[in-house]
């Protein structure tokens, strides 16, 4: 059953599980008009559980059930402005997976710095543990920016050329990410080896720094630059994009990986995702995955009830 869960994960016809049909794909909107995510939805509730300082991560709040939807993260802030639509139909469904996998990043980078500081200073088995879990998180992130910038920003310039001035502030969004990747990446492996108290601060720091950056960067990029997106990809480039690296991952990392971003995740877009898996890898999440994920969520949050999943 493992092996048909890794095979049905792997297979390209498959890994559309970070997608799934948008609402409203095919519909045509009047040039000019604002789109759904565009409205100013009420989003922050200062200090409420699951909220940051800036009321960034308002979408959920923490339960004992589990994250619940509470209002949309991915809403365009002042002084924001989204590119312009082309012309033409919405071809793609790639706002939709966009916000899946970014809801994830939101939350793997929330948790960061906290599971750096975790560990108790000298415990290099717990620091391992953490610091591979991180390191896969590090390595889906910089993966995930890798195929935007080959298979997503060339195709949507070279279509789109009103999108260039956005284009360009995407991509030097992803190369600061890719700068504290770098900056993060030999610290993280010191700190596995001696899990000493003044590299753990070091570290947690730094993905501090970086998670500042990606609230930023994951709203903008679905808010701003998506919408365009999803006029000029078809849904086989789009897939594709997500389709990227998938297979330089391990693969007891991915079958957890599915897990998070279905608890990371609403549950409508929870149950969309859901029902674009094939039924023998819905069988074989529920009898082999689930368990892992939340026996890996069980080991980061030692206490912590596991959020819902599917
Ligand atoms: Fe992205």
């Amino acid at each position: 059953m493992k092996s048909l869960l890794m095979e049905a994960i792997f297979a390209p016809t498959h890994v559309g599980w970070i997608g799934g049909k948008a609402p409203g794909v095919g519909a045509v909107r009047t040039p000019g008009q604002v789109p759904p995510s565009y409205s100013c939805l009420p989003i922050v509730r200062p200090g409420a559980r699951g909220y940051d300082a800036r009321g960034e991560r308002s979408w959920f709040r923490e339960t004992d059930r589990g994250p619940i939807m509470t209002a949309d993260f991915f809403t365009m802030q002042p002084g924001e402005t989204a590119a312009p639509l082309p012309p033409g139909p919405v071809l793609c469904t790639g706002t939709a997976a966009m916000r899946r996998i970014h809801r994830f990043f939101l939350w793997a980078y929330g948790e960061a710095p906290g599971l750096v500081r975790s560990v108790r200073a000298g415990d290099t088995e717990r620091a391992a543990y953490v610091g591979e879990v991180l390191g896969n998180f590090d390595k889906v992130l910089h993966i995930h920016h890798e195929g935007e910038d080959l298979l997503m920003y060339p195709q949507l310039k070279e279509r789109a050329p009103a999108c260039a001035l956005h284009v360009g502030l995407m991509l030097e969004q992803h190369r600061q990410v890719t700068q504290r990747l770098d900056a993060i990446g030999p610290v993280r492996l010191r700190w596995m080896e001696t899990a000493d108290e003044e590299t753990a601060a070091e570290l947690a720091a730094l993905y501090e720094d970086l998670s500042a950056l990606l609230n930023v960067h994951l709203r903008r990029e679905v808010t701003e630059v998506m919408p365009a997106v999803d006029r000029v990809l078809t849904e086989k480039e789009a897939a594709a994009v997500g389709q990227h690296g998938i297979k330089q991952f391990d693969k007891k990392f991915m079958v957890s990986y599915l897990g998070m971003v279905l608890s990371t995740n609403p549950p409508a877009d929870r149950a969309e995702l859901f029902k674009e898996i094939p039924p023998p890898v819905r069988l074989a999440y529920r009898l082999v995955g689930r368990r892992m994920y939340r026996k890996q969520y069980s080991m980061l949050f030692p206490g912590r009830p596991v959020p819902e999943t599917l």
